[in-house]
């Protein structure tokens, strides 16, 4: 069946986000025909400039980022349903044109489209662009009118429920797609494949298997152009809140009964909601913070995050954390589960660790087992694609020597094709109105839960160690010893490059 025309307006369309990775997402899904034929992008911004300079800015975007590469034919075709609307977030005038630039999209098609409002702006304009879209009359049609929402949302559990209600009250909640980028990923979408669609593994996924589960999402890169925003949100905010969360609950979450979107919703919130909260006074015990100071990445020196553009010379922002929660449910009953995420650490390296508890009983000679050590299961998110078993095997020789070995399944070398950009599957999905990989209002408002009495308890005893890390490594000590004082221990890095 032909796709139905859809018309995609970007609110902050001269911003970075929309250069980066909307419209290079939106080339490629042009690309692989993956966009309906009739189609058109309305980008609104401020910026002063005119539709064809918009256009060179985009095109240099598309040859920096896109995976497609850049063909002059497809680019003018694809460019030629790209609208720029010059106007203020602020004024009703700006939407009277945009509805304006829509109704005669279609009269011109003959044939109603789907209107999918994409907020890439700064988050204070949540609340703002829905309202006026409301009064417009372009949020009412159910089936038709899409809202779309960039992270953060929220500040915390309380700005985070004001938000959803504002949005709620403009847009039906199955009408708002909050974005996760980390849901769009190929690796990510696959741990719901890799549990649900094997027999082998699900059987051993709970605590009589499982000894603790070590999530890692690590990036060398600093705050980038961002410092300003980051200095004021910082890493549990950033990326706890909502990736890390999202990680937990697609390892902890039960079976779905179908791949219905609020199906699998419902089975992460219930995750969610049986996390042990953390109480003030079990926050020093449980929750771990950092801030990097200058040191060196791959042998380049890199400067502390205090000396970033933005940033506050005395900040006392957190640009590592690392957590243990439990989940109290019957499968996972007093199974830590560790998370650690930071800037500026050795390397990118993401990964899952299911570490499996220790056989019963040893059977081998002592001598046998001098390197040996519990099975384990890595998940590798990015930049290594795949997933790793590591288990103990007989190394070759007269004596029995045990050593571990792996099994690896690679994207790459198993599939040979190209995996897709988070943003494109998302779109894709949008555009389908899929709301399976987005996130929830009550989805959301239960993980603030769970952080924000961390964020309050920070709040009120600042860090007296700021900044504890040197850039290029894996946080500061303390972060060894959250897991140290159970026996356990985070994966060593150089296992992240299996
Ligand atoms: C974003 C954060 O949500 O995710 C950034 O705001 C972070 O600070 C980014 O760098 C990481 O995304 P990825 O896909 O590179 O892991």
């Amino acid at each position: 069946m032909e796709k139905e025309p859809s018309i995609i307006t970007i609110f902050g369309g001269g911003g970075d986000l929309t250069w980066r990775k909307l419209i290079p997402a939106l080339y490629n899904l042009y690309l692989e025909q993956k966009l309906p034929p009739q189609f058109a992008v309305i980008l609104v911004d401020g910026k002063a400039i005119t539709e064809p300079q918009m256009l060179t800015h985009l095109q240099k975007g598309v040859s920096q980022f896109s995976a497609g590469k850049l063909n002059p034919s497809e680019w003018k075709t694809f460019s030629e349903n790209i609208h720029y609307l010059k106007g203020d977030f602020k004024k009703p005038e700006t939407y009277k044109k945009l509805n304006q630039t829509s109704k005669d999209l279609q009269k011109k098609w003959n044939q109603k489209a789907h209107t999918i409002f994409y907020m890439a702006t700064p988050p204070s304009l949540f609340g703002v662009i829905p309202h006026y879209l409301q009064q417009e009359g372009m949020s009412q049609d159910l089936e038709y009118n899409r809202l779309v929402c960039e992270k953060p949302i929220g500040y915390d559990l309380e700005t985070a429920k004001s938000l959803n209600q504002s949005l709620n009250s403009c847009f039906d909640e199955s009408q708002v797609f909050r974005i996760d980028h980390y849901l769009g990923k190929e690796t990510v979408q696959n741990i719901l494949a890799f549990r649900f669609a094997n027999p082998l593994f699900e059987p051993v996924w709970n605590r009589r298997y499982i000894d603790y589960i070590t999530i890692t999402v690590g990036e060398a890169v600093g705050v980038e152009e961002r410092g300003g925003y980051y200095d004021h949100a910082g890493a549990l905010r950033d990326m706890v809140q909502n990736h890390l969360m999202q990680l937990l609950c697609l390892v902890g979450m039960e079976p779905m009964l179908s791949f219905d979107a609020n199906e699998i919703r419902n089975k992460k919130v219930d995750v969610l909601n049986a996390v042990r909260e953390i109480s003030p006074d079990k926050v020093h015990e449980s929750a771990v913070r950092g801030q990097y100071y200058e040191g060196r990445i791959n042998g380049k020196k890199v400067p502390g995050f205090r000396d970033e553009d933005g940033v506050a010379p005395d900040s006392q922002t957190d640009t590592f954390v690392a957590l243990k929660f439990f989940i109290d449910n019957w499968r996972w009953q007093g199974v830590p589960f560790y998370m650690r995420t930071g800037k500026r650490m050795e390397k990118r390296a993401s990964e899952i660790s299911i570490h499996f508890r220790a056989v019963p009983h040893h059977s081998f000679p002592p001598e046998a087992s001098l390197n040996w050590m519990p099975a384990r299961l890595i998940i590798s998110i990015q930049p290594v694609e795949g997933i790793t078993l590591r288990f103990q095997a007989k190394y070759p020789g007269p004596e029995m020597h045990l050593r571990a070995a792996d099994m690896i399944f690679n994207y790459q070398n198993e599939f040979h094709t190209r995996i897709p950009e988070a943003y494109e599957t998302l779109l894709a999905d949008i555009l389908e109105n899929n709301q399976t990989l987005f996130m929830r209002s009550d989805q959301i408002e239960a993980s603030w839960k769970l952080l924000t009495p961390i964020l309050e308890m920070w709040k009120k005893s600042p860090p007296h160690d700021f900044p504890n890390y040197p850039a290029g490594t894996w946080g500061p000590d303390a972060a060894n010893n959250l897991l140290a004082q159970e026996g356990h221990s985070w994966p060593h890095p150089t296992d992240l490059d299996h």
